[in-house]
């Protein structure tokens, strides 16, 4: 079986980590582009180094060309700058921005049937240019950012209820920012509904826990944001596609209509598959759910108006 390509944009903290567990999970062979020379190089080689104690098999490249990338079935972007305490996701917008649409251009010539997955922040805006960049369907242009508030969710209910991490269902909708919805009342714990075990004002506890999850982890970093768990979050997205599995994932999809909103990629639940972003699912929202999902998208688009492409 021809194994896949897939290409990281950001030799840094979340695309060396994604690449690693990639290779762990012999999803296929990897390319690690970087603009810092030697650095994609090296974390390349030092990966390639653990396969044989790790009984994997990946060819992992790293360069700071685009070369090496042709013809990925996958490219993920995690070029750009993380936030440090005291700035928002949004403070990211220009430089990111700027970061993005090169790095877009340059996939856009290289990997023209790729499968695109965003990671850099303000997620939401950058997943819109990288989509405006390339011009690529909506089918292959993913943000990645729900998986990794939902895994942070589901992990402050496992870990408050004390019970397998594997045991919890939980999703979190929206725009990746202050304002997310955690959605508790669809969560539950071994098909039990969440209310069976917490009260509300627990739960709402835990929701804001997981809604100012990256913000807690910058402000103990200090020197940048969250890497392992958006790693594994990039990792189940990739898997999702590669092995064609038809999993359904809250991601940053392009709205067409759905949820009453178009021309805008936000957090919702979506299928994905050897497509990429294969359907985008509705659910039912309640009235305050609605009123907080619209505020998400207002601020969604204010970004994008800002963006100079
Ligand atoms: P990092 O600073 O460790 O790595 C970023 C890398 O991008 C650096 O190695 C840098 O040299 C490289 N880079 C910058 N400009 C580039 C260009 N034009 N071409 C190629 N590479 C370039 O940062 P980290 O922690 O890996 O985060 C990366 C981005 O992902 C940040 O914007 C961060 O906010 C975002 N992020 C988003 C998450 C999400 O849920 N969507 C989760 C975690 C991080
Ligand atoms: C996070 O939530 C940095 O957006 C990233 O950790």
């Amino acid at each position: 079986m021809k194994r896949s390509k897939i290409s990281i944009i950001g030799a840094g903290n979340v695309g060396a980590t994604c690449a690693h567990l990639l290779a762990l999970k012999e999803l296929g062979d990897i390319v690690l582009v970087d603009i810092n020379e030697g650095i994609p190089q090296g974390k390349a080689l030092d990966m390639a180094e653990s396969t044989p104690v790790e009984a994997v098999d990946a060819r992992i490249t790293g360069t700071n060309g685009y070369e090496e990338t042709k013809d990925s079935d996958i490219v993920v972007i995690t070029a750009g700058v993380p936030r440090k305490p005291g700035m928002s996701r949004d403070d990211l917008l220009k430089i990111n921005s700027n970061i993005v649409k090169d790095v877009s251009e340059k996939v856009k010539e290289h990997c023209p049937g790729a499968i695109l997955i965003v990671v850099s922040n303000p997620l939401d805006a950058m997943v819109y240019v990288a989509s405006q960049v390339s011009g690529f369907p909506k089918e292959r242009v993913i943000g990645m950012a729900g998986v990794l508030d939902s895994t942070r969710f589901a992990h402050f209910i496992a870990s408050e209820l004390n019970v397998s991490a594997e045991n919890v269902s939980a999703m979190v909708l929206g725009g990746h920012g202050d304002q997310m919805i955690p959605l508790a009342r669809y969560a539950n714990v071994a098909g039990i509904p969440l209310s069976h075990f917490l009260d509300e004002k627990r739960i709402e506890e835990i929701v804001q826990r997981a809604r100012d999850g990256g913000a807690e982890i910058v402000g103990l970093l200090k020197t940048g944001s969250a890497y392992y768990a958006p790693g594994s979050s990039v990792v189940q997205m990739v898997e999702a596609i590669v092995k064609d599995k038809k999993r359904i994932l809250p991601c940053a999809a392009y709205l067409d209509g759905e949820y009453g909103e178009s021309g805008v990629f936000i957090g919702v639940p979506a299928k994905l598959g050897k497509s990429g972003m294969e359907e985008v699912i509705e659910i039912d929202l309640n009235d305050s759910e609605k009123e907080a999902f619209k505020k998400n998208v207002a601020h969604v688009r204010s970004l994008m108006e800002k963006i100079e492409l």
